[in-house]
């Protein structure tokens, strides 16, 4: 209780006992943790058919973190149906008995922030700092999605305003069985955060996370096994793409809850309605989310905000600002402060305190960071970065490159698509109006961030910036750092398919659907 939190946004605080608790679980980790084979989850019965696959970690290509099964589509079959006969007892326990078991599954998460911390480190090549707060948010994120099915009383609306002689009540009932299909990048915040909305609102879950975090999943399962969740509520497959298909095609899902690219969300939004009646997808898709640095910025915030944004997990952040307008007049003074505070952050192996980038994910994104870079170069436009980090003979095996700054004029690609890699895009402009207009222009709309100590500058962005999260001159990250109950996690246009966003106060109700009851 005593300990500080890592919640993204507190760049100042003094993380030494946080470390020494890591440091202090990291050998019983590798020792107990790493390398184990692990099944897939059905009914609350392990289950191992399907095709075996190895996870080696993003840090150095080599260090095995697990082996598992990628569940064949009779797999998905079980795991579906046992959802399905779990679904009837899990939604009539009501929302009270629900919230008890969850507070207590949070309860089991904090406990086990160490090894879901080191988890997402290893898997994903996460900082310790990165992985520490996405461990810190776990636990606040089910605590809150229980806390609002509270403080909405379930979601049970007495109505009738009209007729006296009638009652009526409006409520939420639960759909079913929700598919929950979550990246790589966020492995125990996005599958737990989909799952715990499906939950709480007594939606049973069959789980595919991305392949390459199976560990984590795994250990997301065994908590909700100790937390007396029921056998069948929560069901864990694990696999590619196979696997993911044969989740989101089964006539037997209710709901999908989804989080990773644009292509892939909207194909499934397609898929799913292509049946004989319109499923719910709640879907949170890409970004490319542009900060705007005024003239009257203040410019070591900005420079700040802008890297740990841009760069923060790589760049791998839907959120993670990707392009930068500058004013032109204060645009060389920017350059030197981002070049400067870029300088300082270390690249390496995210299991040491100092490293804040780790490598990227895998050899097709260093495929696209050498193919950008190439392209930059050809362009003259690299103003910093450019190449391969150097990195010590045992991270060979790794993906590491040097945080990367690129000029570019309007209409370039990196001002349009999505790179999700440690390359920001900046762009001079001489008006915050046309920088706007450009950075709106755009197919995602998830998060926009602005510098600036003009009242009148902010209002106008704050009124025009089309994107569902928009933050003002924060240091700790410009686009990036959204917090359960404090932001919500809303894409507008091609970043998401609802109109309502995760980690917010309108995100249970998708998950439900309404039900009037007129009785005399
Ligand atoms: N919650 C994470 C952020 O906003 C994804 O950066």
């Amino acid at each position: 209780a005593h300990l500080p939190r890592v919640t993204y946004a507190n760049t100042g605080v003094d993380l030494t006992p946080l470390h020494d608790f890591l440091d202090a679980r990291l050998p019983d980790f590798k020792a107990s943790v790493l390398g184990r084979t692990h099944a897939n989850s059905i009914g609350g019965k392990d289950d191992t058919a399907g095709t075996p696959f190895a996870v080696c970690s993003p840090i150095d290509g080599v260090t095995e973190l697990g082996s598992f099964f990628a569940a064949s589509d009779q797999a998905v079959d079980r795991a579906v149906g046992a959802a399905q006969a779990a679904f009837p007892a899990w939604a009539a326990m009501g929302w009270q008995g629900r919230i008890e078991l969850l507070r207590a599954w949070a309860k089991i998460l904090y406990a086990r922030k160490y090894d879901l911390a080191l988890a997402a480190l290893f898997e994903v090549g996460k900082s310790r700092v990165e992985a520490l707060g996405e461990a810190d948010e776990v636990f606040d994120m089910v605590c809150y999605y229980c806390d609002e099915m509270e403080r909405h009383n379930g979601y049970v609306t007495p109505l009738n305003r009209v007729f006296p002689h009638e009652s009526t009540v409006s409520i939420l009932r639960p759909l079913g069985v929700f598919g929950v299909v979550s990246p790589f990048n966020y492995p125990a915040a996005l599958l737990i955060g989909m799952s715990a909305g499906a939950l709480v609102t007594g939606n049973t879950v069959v789980m595919k996370p991305s392949e390459g975090c199976s560990l984590t999943a795994r250990i997301v399962m065994d908590t909700l096994a100790e937390a007396g969740v029921p056998p069948g509520v929560v069901n864990l497959v694990v696999g590619g793409n196979e696997t993911g298909a044969a989740l989101v095609e089964h006539p037997g899902i209710a709901g999908v809850a989804f989080t990773g690219s644009y292509r892939t969300g909207m194909h499934i939004m397609r898929l799913i309605n292509a049946g004989p009646y319109a499923r719910p997808v709640i879907a949170e898709m890409g970004g490319k989310n542009p900060a705007y640095v005024s003239k009257n910025a203040d410019l070591a915030k900005a420079a700040q905000g802008v890297a740990r944004s841009a760069f923060g997990l790589q760049g791998q952040k839907c959120s993670a600002c990707s392009v930068v307008y500058v004013d032109e007049t204060v645009r060389d003074e920017f350059v030197e402060r981002l070049r400067a505070y870029t300088a300082g952050l270390v690249i390496g192996n995210p299991e040491k305190r100092e490293t804040f980038l780790g490598p990227v994910y895998n050899e097709a994104a260093a495929h696209r960071m050498t193919h950008a870079l190439e392209a930059a170069h050809a362009q003259g436009a690299v103003l910093f970065g450019g190449k391969r980090a150097t990195v010590p003979a045992e991270l060979k095996g790794g993906q590491y490159f040097e945080p990367t700054l690129v000029q570019v004029d309007k209409g370039h690609v990196l001002t349009k698509e999505e790179q999700f890699l440690p390359l920001l895009a900046l762009r001079s402009v001489t008006s915050l109006e046309e920088a706007i207009a450009e950075g709106n222009d755009v197919l995602y709309g998830l998060a926009a961030g602005i510098y600036t100590e003009d009242a009148a500058e902010l209002e106008y962005f704050l009124n025009t910036a089309e994107a569902g999260a928009l933050y003002a001159n924060r240091p700790s990250g410009a686009t990036t750092g959204a917090w359960p109950g404090v932001q919500s996690f809303c894409g507008w246009k091609g970043s998401g398919v609802t109109l309502k966003g995760g980690l917010g106060p309108h995100y249970l109700p998708q998950f439900m659907r309404e039900q009037s009851r007129t009785v005399l």
